[in-house]
Order: structure tokens, then C-alpha cells, then sequence
């Protein structure tokens, strides 16, 4: 019997960020010595408040499913803080849905407003399952590159690249793989030319908290108002409050779309886990943990300066300082297509973070993943060791 993939199926790239981060663990599991610079989430632990919301849920009992879009005391959680973060007005009952992680709902998404042929307009480097996901429904990925401009958006480029096929634009601020962080004015443009064209803005803010040299960013709709049917808010308590395994996230909107995700979601996955919503209830309600999160954010500033640091230290490297979120993305071209220290050439970003995690145990991910190759992501959200470790296998490999 022969089996055959959908034709769907076929065309995917599987996901490089889990492929490299599952390979370094595995290394790991054999006794290696491996230091991971590939994943994207905190190494903290999940703020005690969480845990002991989540305790109280299952001895109450809270093990049922709930409605699909999540308890209303999660989503009347997440409604004050965007009022108490971002003095920004959503109805708990009608424009707020939680699902499993930022990522299932960023699907939903693309699964509700992309129909075969519309154009969404991606600025790259760009995280890696946008493209993906644009393409599971038929939709087609329309690329801005970034890297001229700074790795910040240029509303001149994105003007002259809609047409009459274009139906969103993904903003990712701050942003996964560069760190950059979009100014006012850039946001301001980029949401005017959203209302001037009646775009949609998927704006994922799922490292909204992370940011350096300013504890605050100020929402996209506090500098324009009028695109708030427009815009669909992706957030969630995965990389601010050191929640990844939990898997929650939320998306906030105008009601049509919220309907829209919770007709596709109530198909997926219905509600997610109710002991994970009962843990986020207390992640975004209970005041200690606001204390703990500007102390992650304090810490990841100080593991930023110390990479950027080292980093500078490596002759040949080139990069952007990263202002947010805890990834620096490096150009490695200086080293491809030449001999390095182990004898050997790289011809591509992938076959330099293949051999690096072999020969020096450090997990990188290759730029071609997010869309841009030649380059290396890291993540810093790891120890201080392991940051002054992991500098020092790749000074010696690019030696
Ligand atoms: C830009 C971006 N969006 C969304 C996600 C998904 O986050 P979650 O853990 O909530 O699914 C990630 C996780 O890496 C991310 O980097």
C-alpha cells in the first residue's frame, strides 16, 4: 500500500526553531554538552501566583471543558490589562477569545480572514510560522525585506506593495527574529495605510513587556484610534511571564473576527486546558507578579548587554543591537564560502548551525528559517554562563 501526504501537507517546511531546539535536546539527552541558543522562551520559572491558581482550580474542580473562547474570569482578566496596561477598552464577552498559545490563534486567524489568492504582507526577517500558516489556506505571502532599513519597516515600501489583493499586513513588535523595536511614527504610518487601504493588521505583541531603555510601548491604537475594527491583537503569557508549556494565548478584536476564531477554534482544539486558564487568571490579576515580571525584563536587559558584548568581541560579526524580545540575529556571511577553523566551508546559514551543534555542542537557528538567509538567530533568554559559554564555542568555530 502506498501512503500519501496531502499536497498540503507536502509543501510545509517543518517548524527549523523546533527542529534545532528538539536536536540540541536530544544531543543533551546523550550526555553531550550542549548550550541552546535556539530557544524562544525564558528560563525563569512560572511566577508562584500562577502555580497556585492553577493548585486552587483542580482541587475546585475546575476540570471541565469551559466555553470555547475561555472562562469569562480569564477573559475579564485579560480585558483589564490591556485597560490597566495599554488604557485600552475590550468587551470580556465579545472581542476577547484564549486558545492554546499565541500560535494556534494566530492560525485561527489566517484561517478566517485569508481566502486563496489574497495577499498578506510580511516584513522579513519575520517569525518562522507566518508564511506557513498563510500558505496552509491558500493565502500568499507578500515579503517586505527589512534588513536595508534597520530591520524597521518602511511604510514607503509597504504602501507600494498593496494592491487589490492585498488583505493584511503582520506586524511583530517587538519583533522575533531581530529585537527591533518599531518607532511611533513608523507604527502610526503603517496603521494609517492599514485604514486608508482597509487592511487588516494581525499585530502580534507576544513580547510587548520585553523591552530595553524604556519599560513602556505605547499601543498601535492609542496612536490611531480609528483602526480598531482593523486590528487583531495576538498576546498571550508564554515569554512574559515565563509560561511557555502552559500554552495560553489571547487575541483581542473587533467581534466579527472574535466570532470567526471561536466558529474555527470550537472545531480545533474548543477550549484550552481550564487548570492552564485558571493559572493565567492569576499570572495577569495577582499584583506580585507584576513585580516579577519587570524582574525578568530587568534580567533579560542585563543578558542582552552581556551577549551584544561578547558578540562585539568576534571580528567579522555583523548584527543590529536588538532593543526587545531576547533574540539577536547575525549576519554570518563574512564566514561562509571560506575555510574555518575545523577545515571545512559552509555554503549556507544551515549547514553552519548543522556543524556548529555537532562539533561544538551549540544549538544556533539558521536566518533562512525567518525568511533570511546568510544569518544566524540566538536566543539569550538562557543563563549568564551559558550566554559567556556559548559566545565562547562560537568565537572559537568562526576562528
Ligand atoms: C513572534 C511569535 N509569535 C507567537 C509565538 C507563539 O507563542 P505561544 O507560545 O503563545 O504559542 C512565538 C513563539 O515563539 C513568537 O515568537
Amino acid at each position: 500500500m502506498s501512503l500519501e501526504l496531502s499536497e498540503r501537507l507536502k509543501q510545509m517546511a517543518p517548524s527549523a526553531t523546533m527542529a534545532m531546539a528538539a536536536k540540541a535536546k536530544e544531543l543533551k539527552a546523550q550526555g553531550r554538552s550542549i548550550i541552546s541558543f535556539t530557544a524562544g522562551e525564558p528560563n525563569f520559572n512560572t511566577p508562584d501566583a500562577a502555580k497556585k491558581f492553577a493548585v486552587k482550580a483542580m482541587n475546585e474542580n475546575q476540570t471541565h471543558y469551559t466555553v470555547t473562547a475561555g472562562a469569562i474570569e480569564l477573559r475579564q482578566a485579560i480585558a483589564g490589562y490591556y485597560a490597566r496596561h495599554f488604557d485600552l477598552k475590550y468587551d470580556a464577552a465579545k472581542e476577547i477569545i484564549t486558545g492554546t498559545g499565541a500560535k494556534q490563534l494566530l492560525y485561527e486567524a489566517m484561517g478566517c480572514l485569508v481566502n486563496p489568492g489574497d495577499e498578506v504582507i510580511l516584513f522579513a526577517p519575520a517569525w518562522v510560522s507566518y508564511y506557513e500558516q498563510i500558505k496552509l489556506f491558500g493565502g500568499v505571502p507578500v515579503i517586505i525585506d527589512t534588513e536595508s532599513d534597520n530591520y524597521i519597516p518602511s511604510p514607503d515600501k509597504l504602501e507600494q506593495a498593496v494592491n487589490n489583493k492585498t488583505k493584511i499586513i503582520i506586524l511583530n513588535n517587538p519583533n522575533n527574529p531581530t529585537g527591533a523595536v518599531y518607532p511611533h511614527d513608523v507604527l502610526e504610518k503603517i496603521a494609517r495605510i492599514a485604514v486608508k487601504h482597509n487592511l487588516i493588521i494581525i499585530n502580534d505583541e507576544i513580547y510587548e513587556r520585553l523591552i530595553y531603555g524604556v519599560n513602556y510601548l505605547p499601543h498601535v491604537l492609542k496612536l490611531v484610534p480609528d483602526a480598531r475594527d482593523l486590528i487583531l491583537n495576538i498576546n498571550g503569557v508564554s515569554k512574559s511571564y515565563a509560561m511557555t508549556g502552559w500554552r495560553l494565548g489571547y487575541a483581542l478584536g473587533c467581534e466579527k473576527i472574535i466570532k470567526g476564531l471561536n466558529s474555527l477554534q470550537g472545531h480545533l482544539t474548543s477550549n484550552t486546558s481550564s487548570i492552564t486558564q485558571w493559572a493565567a487568571v492569576g499570572a495577569l490579576t495577582e499584583p506580585e507578579v507584576e513585580l516579577e515580571v519587570e524582574n525578568m525584563r530587568v534580567e533579560f536587559g542585563k543578558r542582552r548587554d552581556l551577549a551584544v558584548k561578547l558578540l562585539n568581541e568576534i571580528p567579522g560579526l555583523k548584527f543590529t543591537e536588538p532593543s526587545g524580545a531576547f533574540y539577536i540575529f547575525i549576519d554570518i556571511s563574512n564566514f561562509l564560502n571560506k575555510k574555518l577553523a575545523n577545515g571545512k566551508i559552509y555554503k549556507d546559514d544551515a549547514a553552519f548551525c548543522n556543524d556548529i551543534l555537532d562539533e561544538k555542542g551549540l544549538g544556533l537557528v539558521p536566518g533562512s528559517a525567518f525568511l533570511s538567509s546568510n544569518h544566524v538567530r540566538i536566543s539569550y533568554s538562557c543563563s549568564e554562563d551559558d550566554i559567556i559559554e556559548g559566545m565562547k564555542r562560537l568565537k572559537e568555530f568562526l576562528a
